[in-house]
């Protein structure tokens, strides 16, 4: 990564700085091999997803692709960034023969091999792909994809707006020990919506050039299909709120949160929330229509949480219970539903508790 600065000029704009810790092929956090996901830190986890907390999550996502397999007429998944493969397996085992055909399309090779491990007994009904083909039709999933997407950091001081970007700070004599920090640069960039702060505040946030160029991506190749994103954030009114001055990156090791990415890098996950708005600006503008954006409570509490957790018994229910509460995965996650070349409708998950007009 020092070379990378220096090759540049002594500067690199943080979504590079974060592209290269996660994904750089063999080192990257998304690229090497440690564990990662999981409950525990003991098991050198860092985080826990929905698909790898409860089974139901996956049982409860499978009820809306089959609504959307029966509004687009398509029988194939598309998951983007599939993990462990733990929600592939619930899908695919929830949903059987109905789906025809599931493709993975994952940046990370460490991960894939996982995958590849797991999902062995589904033989020829998954595949990975590396590229999206020019069409295509069916269901695109993604849980928690966007938010490890890189994002770019924008500052305002006394005014003036900079692109936050990295540097090396210092290295040691023996060359082993080496510091990055920050540095700012003069940008014309701007967040979409100005903070209501006074102009000699100090302010930090996000953009997400590159997942709002992932779903025009989405929206360019599919011809018919829907597209169910699940992920952390808000609309655009909360999330440029002037509260969260300080923006929403952090870090993610061993189960704690930090906010420096600037060290262990290649072994902390780093990520932002989404901005929900502009991941559904970005889909009208490419072609789709919006079709519902709601919590994951009122999501999967749509798709028949209530009556699954009846059928549980008691760790299992507070496990699945966990993927609702408030508190927990409940509100702070969010589902988006899109759609591409079909008739607008109510999709499953979001009859209930509708939130298109927080966007
Ligand atoms: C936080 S993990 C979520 C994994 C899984 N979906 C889950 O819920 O457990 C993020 C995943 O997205 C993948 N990823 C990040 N950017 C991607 C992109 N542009 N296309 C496909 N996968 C991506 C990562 O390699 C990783 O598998």
């Amino acid at each position: 990564m020092a070379e990378a600065i220096a090759q540049a000029g002594g500067w690199i704009p943080f979504d590079e700085f974060m592209r290269m810790a996660l994904y750089e092929p063999g080192l990257g956090y998304y690229a090497n091999s440690r564990s990662k996901f999981g409950v525990m830190p003991e098991h050198g986890s860092d985080f826990v997803t929905a698909p790898e907390l409860s089974p139901v999550f996956g049982e409860l996502v499978a009820v809306q692709v089959q609504d959307a397999f029966a509004h687009t007429g398509t029988s194939e998944v598309w998951e983007f960034g599939a993990g462990t493969g733990a929600l592939a397996e619930q899908l695919l085992s929830t949903l059987g023969t109905a789906c025809t055909r599931y493709t993975i399309v994952d940046v990370s090779g460490s991960l894939r091999l996982r995958q590849q491990e797991r999902l062995a007994r589904f033989g020829d009904q998954v595949q990975w792909a590396d590229s999206l083909p020019a069409q295509m039709q069916g269901v695109v999933v993604g849980n928690e994809v966007l938010d490890a997407m890189p994002v770019k950091l924008l500052l305002r001081q006394q005014g003036v707006w900079q692109e936050r970007g990295v540097v090396v700070g210092s290295v040691s004599e023996d060359g082993e020990d080496i510091r990055f920090a920050w540095a700012e640069r003069p940008t014309q960039l701007r967040p979409p919506v100005e903070p209501e702060l006074p102009p000699e505040a100090e302010y930090l946030t996000e953009i997400h050039p590159q997942g709002e160029a992932f779903v025009a991506t989405l929206a360019d190749r599919i011809t018919c299909g829907a597209v169910l994103l699940i992920d952390y954030g808000f609309g655009e009114s909360e999330y440029y709120h002037p509260q969260r001055h300080m923006g929403t990156l952090v870090c993610h090791h061993l189960h704690q949160v930090d906010s420096d990415p600037l060290v262990l890098v290649g072994l902390k996950d780093i990520t932002a929330h989404v901005n929900f708005t502009g991941i559904a600006v970005a889909a009208q503008d490419a072609g789709m229509d919006v079709l519902g954006y709601t919590s994951q409570a009122h999501f999967l509490i749509n798709c028949g949480l209530g009556a699954k957790l009846d059928q549980l018994e008691v760790i299992a229910r507070s496990k699945a219970a966990k993927l609702m509460m408030e508190h927990e995965m409940g509100e702070f996650f969010k589902a988006i539903m899109l759609s591409k070349g079909v008739a607008s409708w109510e999709p499953a998950g979001f009859v209930q508790g509708d939130r298109m007009h927080r966007l």
